[in-house]
């Protein structure tokens, strides 16, 4: 009576695909400055141990959730015999439609910069923060504001190309434009590694990174890591419960966990090699910061001084938009999974509908600096309720609550409801025995939940931006 369920073609396929969805904006814009901030060589070894002993047991329990249920995030909870778990895919599901609505709207920015270092290079260095602004609506120096056109279209475009590659299925979309996308990605990383490195004046920035500086993690500087893993592995939103419900039976689900979490890793380690280096080099050490001033407006100064920053500024943004793309796929399919399994939509229809949604939802977050007025009527987002809803509000309920309290869910159901000896069996079912069990069931049961309810708990204390 079900139709049948959609598969990847290929091993390979599904590994981009994840690892697609796992490196995102958060490896190479939120790292590399939140190394920075955490001491360099310190924060990379403390994240690296939140990845091993945290962040595979999670990414391996929310891939075998999916693959044994062979269901969306939502229903597999029932389907593995708990409905009362449904909540964990419902909040999963709900952060990936909050997420994706202004993911779309910031991978639409990224394409701008694509095409503005190709065309107007000129015009970003004269005033990089002028420039960013002005996609936003809005003009820091006069105070003017208007419809912020031009983000918008780089954003409807952006996310027109998503709902084409979803629109067009697991294996002949999502998967052949990851085998595409991730190998360009890994190239151009590796190219822009090489220019940094030798950039003369790199080596402090390297050594910067290398050598951990304790005196400057504190606290909340494992928090963030915390968070920021949870972040850039995708965990806590239905996607890998979604993905993992596309794999065969014969695929080694351990591996494969541990696969994904080596190349997120691994991206974000080389993006940080490139980002502070660089900007040690041309800014000097104050220059490195985070989010989306720092992706946007200061690494102007670095390209406007490297030889050949023009090239570099667009293989760069190039970066920057795979890796937003395949990751805003992953998002949208959780949301299309869910949709077309539960009510009976049509694939075509849902993605574009839901992609349209998602698309207006985060217009508002554009718009959040703007004020203007459309036929008379005046539409002021800037010193109205949208700015905070779309700006602090929704970081806070997304970064902070919903993905942590997911990602504690699918912990929990694993650990004590479905149990790790079922789990476990899952993950056997290729034939290999799994030979990390003990240490799985004691970091599924124990480290992980009690970590994340660590986080939950630290974040309302402190209010620390985890993000
Ligand atoms: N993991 C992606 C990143 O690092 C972001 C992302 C979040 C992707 C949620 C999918 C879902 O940027």
């Amino acid at each position: 009576m079900e139709p049948k369920r959609a598969q990847w073609g290929s091993k390979i396929g599904f590994i981009l695909a994840a690892a697609g969805s796992a490196v995102g904006l958060g490896n190479i814009w939120k790292f590399p400055g939140k190394a920075y901030e955490g001491g360099g060589g310190a924060y990379i070894l403390i994240y690296l141990a939140i990845v091993l002993l945290i962040g595979i047991p999670v990414m391996l329990s929310e891939l075998t959730i999916g693959r044994g249920a062979q269901a969306n995030a939502i229903d597999s909870y029932g389907k593995l015999g708990h409905p009362g778990y449904k909540w964990v895919g419902w909040f999963g599901v709900i952060v990936a439609f909050i997420i994706t609505s202004y993911y779309c709207h910031v991978g639409g920015w990224v394409l701008r910069y694509v095409a503005g270092y190709a065309t107007e290079p000129a015009k970003i260095y004269s005033d990089p923060l002028g420039y960013f602004y002005a996609l936003l609506g809005y003009n820091a120096t006069t105070g003017e504001t208007w419809f912020p056109l031009t983000g918008i279209i780089f954003a409807a475009i952006f996310m027109a190309i998503t709902c084409f590659i979803i629109v067009k299925g697991v294996e002949g979309g999502i998967e052949r434009f990851n085998k595409i996308g991730m190998p360009a990605l890994f190239v151009i990383l590796i190219i822009l590694l090489i220019r940094s490195l030798t950039m003369p004046g790199a080596g402090e920035g390297l050594k910067y990174m290398l050598v951990p500086d304790w005196s400057k993690v504190t606290f909340s500087t494992v928090l963030s890591a915390l968070g920021q893993a949870f972040f850039s592995l995708s965990l806590g939103m239905a996607i890998m419960v979604t993905y993992g419900s596309y794999l065969k039976k014969e695929e080694n689900l351990a591996k494969n966990a541990a696969i994904i979490c080596g190349m997120d890793t691994l991206v974000a380690l080389i993006a940080g090699f490139i980002i502070v280096p660089a900007v040690f080099a041309t800014l000097g050490a104050e220059g490195v910061g985070k989010g989306a001033g720092f992706a946007f407006s200061s690494l102007a100064g670095v390209f406007q001084q490297m030889p050949g920053g023009q090239f570099f500024g667009i293989l760069f943004y190039l970066l920057l938009l795979f890796a937003a793309l395949t990751s805003c796929i992953s998002l949208v399919e959780g949301v299309v999974a869910f949709a077309t399994e539960r009510f009976g939509w049509k694939r075509t229809p849902a993605t574009i509908i839901l992609c349209l949604v998602m698309f207006l939802l985060g217009a508002v977050y554009t718009c959040s600096q703007a004020a203007f007025d459309i036929k008379g009527i005046w539409f002021d987002f800037k010193n109205g309720l949208t700015t905070p809803i779309f700006g602090d509000f929704m970081e806070f309920l997304t970064d902070r609550l919903m993905i942590p309290v997911c990602a504690l869910g699918s912990c929990l159901f694993v650990g004590w409801a479905w149990k790790p000896q079922n789990a476990i069996r899952e993950i056997e079912l290729d034939g290999k025995p799994f030979r990390l069990k003990k240490a799985y069931s004691f970091l599924v049961k124990y480290l992980a939940p009690i970590s994340i309810i660590i986080i939950i708990v630290a974040s309302f204390a402190t209010g620390t931006t985890l993000s």
